[in-house]
């Protein structure tokens, strides 16, 4: 998050000032404002403010979206292996949404705004505009056990119990979950053709024919020949979490110098259900309870 908090879109001060904050416990330079909603910091409020306004998708743009710590990386890999994805927030926070107009079509992108922030990328209920979102999501206790390992390097402070707080009270970046969630599975099933919703529990247990669905929702379906010569499976070893955090880049790279988050930090275990680990049994039937709550006739379940 680097350039956003240094360098938000000055052309909103005042909206920003007005924004309802909090700090988040134990992470004391951590100040997160509630934008139309969500919970983000001072320079991705004005950020949504400006992509609101003045992003204008391209029918063959592809952005890929996520709450932090819900696969991200491995997404990102799996959809654009050899390809600059720019990071939307980061571009409209230091006013460089130029550079997007530069780009040659299809262009790529990444997020972890609300679907909210980004209403242009699907169509219009007429059938204009719009582009194609892939939207991933992950079990929310293993979100916050994924949150607290990767926040920690930066704020040793933070304790895994204030993070756990932080998840259920709706305050954690790009929260309340539930509703960024809900954003993107609400429009992915009345506009399948705009909105691909994956689960991060359903890419580990067969990347194969995620990979597959995600080419297809691409418009660029595998072959038979491409099958026969091994391409799923060839993306699926290229992207693995063991490849990926091997690459020089990833071993020896950071996602933030200042936060002295390394790159390193973006793959740890990689696994479904690790919150076991972590998490009390009053702790789990906390959160359970909220997403019982949260998602109960919404058809998505966890
Ligand atoms: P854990 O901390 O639970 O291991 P993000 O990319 O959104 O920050 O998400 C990080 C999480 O995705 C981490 O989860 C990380 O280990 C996992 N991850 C990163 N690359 C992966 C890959 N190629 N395959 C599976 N999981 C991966």
């Amino acid at each position: 998050f680097k350039d956003v908090e240094e360098d938000a879109d000055m052309s909103t001060p005042t909206l920003v000032s007005s924004l309802p904050c909090h700090t988040v416990t134990g992470a004391s330079l951590r100040k997160l404002c509630r934008y139309q909603g969500f919970w983000m910091p001072e320079g991705w409020a004005a950020a949504a403010a400006a992509i609101q306004r003045r992003f204008e998708p391209r029918l063959d743009d592809v952005i890929v979206s996520s709450l932090p710590k819900c696969g991200t990386t491995w997404l990102v890999a799996l959809t654009f292996a050899t390809m600059c994805l720019p990071f939307l927030e980061g571009l409209f926070a230091t006013r460089r949404e130029g550079k997007l107009e530069g780009l040659p079509s299809p262009r790529l992108m990444n997020t972890h705004m609300p679907l909210q922030m980004i209403p242009h990328a699907i169509a219009s209920p007429g059938g204009g505009g719009g582009c194609r979102v892939i939207y991933i999501c992950r079990e929310p206790k293993d979100m916050a056990v994924s949150t607290w390992h990767y926040f920690r390097r930066a704020y040793p402070e933070l304790a895994f119990s204030d993070v756990v707080d932080l998840l259920c009270d709706g305050t954690m970046l790009c929260g309340p979950f539930w509703d960024h969630i809900l954003g993107y599975w609400r429009a992915s099933a009345a506009s399948p053709g705009s909105v691909l919703f994956l689960r991060y529990e359903q890419l580990l247990l067969d990347p194969a024919e995620n990979v597959r669905r995600l080419a297809r929702f691409l418009g660029l379906p595998f072959s038979a020949d491409e099958e026969k010569d091994g391409i799923v499976c060839g993306i699926v070893e290229l992207c693995s979490l063991h490849t990926l955090s091997a690459m020089e880049p990833n071993r020896t790279g950071y996602v933030d110098p200042r936060l002295k988050l390394p790159r390193q930090a973006l793959f740890r275990k990689g696994m479904a259900g690790d919150w076991k680990n972590h998490m009390t049994p009053e702790m789990a039937r906390r959160v359970d309870s909220i997403v019982a709550d949260r998602f109960r006739t919404t058809g998505l379940t966890f």
